[in-house]
C-alpha cells in the first residue's frame, strides 16, 4: 500500500513549528491537533456513504451519510494526542487503547495495556504521532489484525524510511498517512531531522 505524505502546504508549516525545540507544549499540543485533523481527513477520504431522502426547509432531496463504523486506537502514550480531534470530527467512533513503550537502550516496544472495542467491518485508525523503527506500530497492527481487524489505517505525524519499510513488510495492505518523511534514524533510533521525544514534548515530561 502507498505512503501518502501530506502535500498541504498548512502540514509543512505546522510541522515546522513541530520541530522547533523552542515550542512550548501548549503550542506542542495545539500544532498535534491541527496536523491530526490535516491527517484524519486524508485517512477517510475514501469512506463508504449510503444515500438518504431528506427535507430541507425547501424541498425535498437526497444526501449522503457516513454508514461504516469508525475505531481510532492511540497508541499510548504520545498517541492520545491525536485523539481529541479524531473525536471532534466522528463524534459516533468508538476508542480503542494500546500501551507500548520503547526500552531507552534497545528502542523495542514493551506493550503494557490493550483494551479494544469491536473492531469487525469497521474502518481502524492507528494513531501514533512517531514512526521510527516500526516496532510500535507493526506490534499494534498485529493486535488489531488478531482481534479481526481488517480495514487499518495508520496515521503518523512524522514517519522514517525505515519505519515505513517495518510496516510495508508486515503489513502490505494498511495504508500509511503522515504529514512528513524524514531522513533517517540515529543510533538511539530516533528520527532525524524529527522533533525528539514526542511524548516528552507533548506532555512536559
Ligand atoms: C514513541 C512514539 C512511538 C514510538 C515509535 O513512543 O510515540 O510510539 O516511540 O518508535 P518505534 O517506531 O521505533 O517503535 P515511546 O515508546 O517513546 O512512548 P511514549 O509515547 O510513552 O513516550
Ligand atoms: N519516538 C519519538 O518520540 N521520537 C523519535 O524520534 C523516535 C521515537
Amino acid at each position: 500500500m502507498p505512503l501518502h505524505v501530506l502535500t498541504h502546504p498548512l502540514a509543512a508549516h505546522l510541522v515546522t513549528h513541530l520541530r522547533d525545540k523552542t515550542t512550548e507544549p501548549a503550542t506542542f499540543r495545539r500544532l498535534t491537533h491541527q496536523l491530526s485533523l490535516l491527517l484524519a481527513l486524508k485517512a477517510t477520504h475514501d469512506l463508504p456513504t449510503r444515500e438518504i431522502p431528506i427535507d430541507t426547509p425547501l424541498e425535498h432531496t437526497a444526501g449522503r451519510v457516513l454508514i461504516k463504523p469508525l475505531v481510532v486506537v492511540p497508541i499510548l502514550r504520545a498517541g492520545l494526542g491525536m485523539v481529541e480531534t479524531i473525536v471532534d470530527l466522528f463524534p459516533d467512533v468508538s476508542i480503542g487503547y494500546i500501551g507500548l513503550e520503547r526500552d531507552h537502550t534497545t528502542a523495542i516496544a514493551r506493550s503494557y495495556y490493550c483494551k479494544l472495542p469491536p473492531l469487525e467491518g469497521t474502518r481502524i485508525l492507528l494513531v501514533d504521532p512517531m514512526l521510527a523503527t516500526g516496532g510500535s506500530a507493526v506490534n499494534a497492527l498485529d493486535v488489531i489484525a488478531q482481534r479481526g481487524g481488517q480495514d487499518m489505517h495508520l496515521l503518523n505525524v512524522v514517519a522514517s524510511p525505515e519505519g515505513v519499510r517495518a510496516v510495508e513488510k508486515a503489513h502490505p495492505n494498511v495504508p500509511i498517512y503522515a504529514a512528513a518523511l524524514d531522513r533517517e534514524l540515529d543510533s538511539r533510533k530516533y528520527i532525524l531531522p524529527g522533533l525528539g521525544d514526542f511524548g516528552d514534548r507533548l506532555y512536559g515530561t
